[in-house]
């Protein structure tokens, strides 16, 4: 049986959350693949909001085993609070979520480091969630990191003291002013290391191998997005890990002749949270009605995320480097109202009108070329099936459609899950 991806195509937000909880009915198996805490992946069902950082979002449903793989970075510390959370709506999460031993930890002192490089970065700051990501990968590729698997031997805590004393002494290095207290942090670490103790670790590429192999059917969910990519997104404004297809094999395991379904989320306009180039960004009252109405607000760390119109441009080149077989288009009850919606299809380089993502889309560099349609009026947030759907998305769906070759197969009109048009 082949495995199946989803994962966003922007800058992160698309909505990868509420569509991992819609599919997983359909999947025995949903695996992260990458990513960490900083990712916040949002739920809503019975009128009550979920939001999700380091575990799988196939979580609520009873069908489905949740594996959190070794391409994943686990901050005990955020992770025991995400499991009391879980455990506080009656989730026994003893046998349903296994976490792979070759995954990375975030300790203390990675996000004391994240600290302490974004301060002396000053206005050149990314924008990190803080969450200690950079560090943590920086530790696994100089191949000096702690894993999951390194828990069940005796000399973990001696491991851990030799990495958090050579991080002590790069923290100095910064000279920068960073507030804290060591023995606190560590005492929550240490004490955050029981609960994640207390489920099982895995072999999770051998446990992925032999589920195929006995016909399971697997979902690998993503975090970030496609433009946050280490290699493939506007660099150095990313994150630290590869968040495209090709994330999904390394970050589990599984082979890329065993991917069958790529599925792109995308919202109908674009956001990005924290610094970077945004060729579409709108600093009108458009981006500031799409930033009220879709209520875009961060997951994780709760800044305001920078809005503007879809960027065509970037999408595609999203799509090229996924392989993307199906989209979801989502938000796009945000844009009612609207009298004129702006595509960007193409972008002026430097005086030169091109198709592609160049290497440097600064605004110094880069004008949007913007295509206007029609925009609509009706509320989309009662609708439920296809047929329902305005004559003015259903012509804004057949452009992307047509611009991007891929079929949209999901249009979402709200955060519910309830509120998933399949086409
Ligand atoms: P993720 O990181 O990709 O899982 O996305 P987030 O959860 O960080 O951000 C998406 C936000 O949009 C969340 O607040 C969702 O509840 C919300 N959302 C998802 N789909 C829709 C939709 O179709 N319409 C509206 N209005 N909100 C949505
Ligand atoms: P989900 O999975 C949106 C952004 C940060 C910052 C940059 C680097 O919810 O879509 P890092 O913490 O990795 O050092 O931050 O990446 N970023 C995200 N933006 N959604 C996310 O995850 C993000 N995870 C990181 O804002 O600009
Ligand atoms: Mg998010």
């Amino acid at each position: 049986m082949a495995v199946d991806l989803l994962l966003g195509l922007q800058w992160g937000d698309e909505g990868k959350g509420k569509i991992v909880d819609v599919l997983t009915k359909d999947y025995d198996i949903i695996a992260r693949f990458q990513g960490g805490p900083n990712a916040g992946h949002t739920l809503e069902f019975d009128g009550i909001k979920h939001v999700l950082h380091t575990i799988p979002s196939g979580i609520f449903h009873k069908n489905a085993v949740n594996v959190v793989g070794n391409g994943v970075v686990i901050d005990p510390v955020i992770f025991k609070k995400e499991l009391q959370a879980l455990e506080g709506f009656g989730l026994d999460l003893s046998s349903t979520l296994l976490i792979s031993r070759k995954a990375h930890l975030i300790l203390p002192t990675h996000r004391l480091l994240d600290a302490a490089s974004e301060t002396a970065k000053g206005k050149a700051k990314i924008g990190s969630t803080l969450k200690g990501i950079g560090p943590t990968y920086m530790d696994k590729t100089g191949r000096n990191g702690l894993r999951v698997g390194d828990l069940e031997l005796d000399d973990w805590k001696e491991k851990y003291r030799a990495l958090a004393n050579k991080h002590e002494a790069m923290i100095n290095f910064y000279n920068v002013d960073i507030q804290y207290n060591l023995a606190e942090l560590e005492a929550d670490f240490f004490d955050s290391i029981g609960a994640l103790k207390a489920l099982p670790f895995i072999d999770s590429e051998e446990y992925l191998h032999q589920a195929q192999k006995a016909g399971k059917k697997i979902l690998a969910e993503g975090a970030q997005g496609s433009l946050l990519d280490i290699d493939f997104g506007t660099y150095p404004f990313v994150t630290s890990s590869n968040t495209t297809a090709a994330g999904a094999c390394t970050g589990l395991g599984v082979a890329p002749n065993r991917i069958k379904e790529v599925m792109g989320i995308f919202k109908a306009y674009t956001t990005r949270v924290g610094s970077g180039p945004f060729p579409t960004e709108l600093f009108d009252q458009d981006g500031e009605t799409m930033g009220r109405v879709g209520n875009e607000f961060g997951a994780t760390t709760g800044r305001p995320r920078r809005c503007g119109w879809l960027d065509l441009v970037a999408l595609k080149y999203a799509v090229n480097i996924n392989g993307v077989t199906q989209l979801m288009m989502m938000k796009g009850d945000v844009l009612s109202g609207f009298e004129k919606l702006k595509v960007c299809t193409a972008y002026n380089y430097k005086g030169n009108k091109i198709t592609h993502l160049p290497y440097n889309i600064e605004a110094q560099n880069v004008t949007p070329i913007y295509t206007e349609m029609d925009g609509w009026q009706e509320d989309l947030t009662q609708m439920s099936a296809a047929a329902q759907l305005p004559k003015a998305l259903n012509d804004y769906i057949a452009f992307l459609e047509a611009e991007l070759q891929v079929p949209i197969k999901i249009v979402s009109v709200g955060p519910d899950r309830k509120q998933t048009i399949h086409r």
